[in-house]
């Protein structure tokens, strides 16, 4: 089926929010995407939320990766259609060895639940950040105890990570399953468990959490 670009953008911006106010509630982060940040968007998929990020941020020099290599032919495609080519990268890689380092700021939209091995991806965003860099979890908006999803939200997002989320999770190694109503209390596991030392909730939307992380 063809994806058309614009309209997956429309959406994804619609569920991602306000990009500008997303960031704004991070601490230093915008700042730095206005001044030439260097930024990671893994697990970027079609390159949705990479394209949003340097829309709204010209001076950042952004890469996305993902580790399904027709998503990132897909995604490099929807670059240079939005005229954004020069300004994005798209590798394939997986969120436990991508490349680089010294990154400002590394983000994952939608997409540590999804992972095989989330606390591999943690240490390695970990190791691939600058001291005072700063990892931003973007994950469906979920409360932490299953009786308290039990909205209509919250139904979907389960039916949907029943049949997407979880048998992605499983069919790679470690095969954690998350699951996309993880809730916050759960990626804090995650996250420490990957070596980083502060957490925190920066600010939600009707869908989603959006988790701070610093080394
Ligand atoms: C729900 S999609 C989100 C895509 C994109 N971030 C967005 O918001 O549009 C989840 C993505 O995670 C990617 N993914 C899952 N496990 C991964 C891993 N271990 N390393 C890199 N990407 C992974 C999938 O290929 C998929 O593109």
């Amino acid at each position: 089926m063809a994806i058309n670009e614009a309209k997956l953008n429309e959406f994804m911006g619609q569920f991602v929010g306000d990009i500008g106010a997303v960031m704004h509630a991070l601490e230093g982060v915008e700042n730095r995407l206005k001044t030439g940040a260097l930024v990671a968007d893994v697990g970027c998929g079609h390159g949705a939320s990479t394209l949003i990020m340097a829309k709204a941020y010209p001076e950042a020099r952004i890469t996305g990766f993902d580790y399904h290599e027709p998503s990132i032919a897909h995604a490099r495609k929807a670059a240079e259609e939005a005229g954004l080519g020069e300004r994005v990268a798209f590798e394939v890689a997986r969120a436990q060895d991508y490349p680089g380092k010294d990154y400002d700021f590394v983000a994952v939209f939608d997409c540590l639940h999804d992972m095989g091995d989330p606390v591999g991806a943690a240490a390695h965003v970990r190791k691939s950040l600058k001291p005072d860099g700063t990892w931003m979890i973007v994950e469906p908006f979920a409360n932490d105890r299953l009786e308290d999803n039990l909205n209509p939200i919250g139904r979907i997002f389960y039916s949907a990570s029943t049949f997407i989320c979880t048998p992605a999770s499983r069919s790679q190694e470690v095969g954690a399953c998350l699951g996309a109503q993880a809730g916050e209390a759960r990626i804090r596991e995650v996250v420490t468990s990957g070596g980083f030392t502060r957490f925190r909730r920066a600010t939600e939307t009707p869908f989603n959490l959006v988790l701070e992380a610093k080394p």
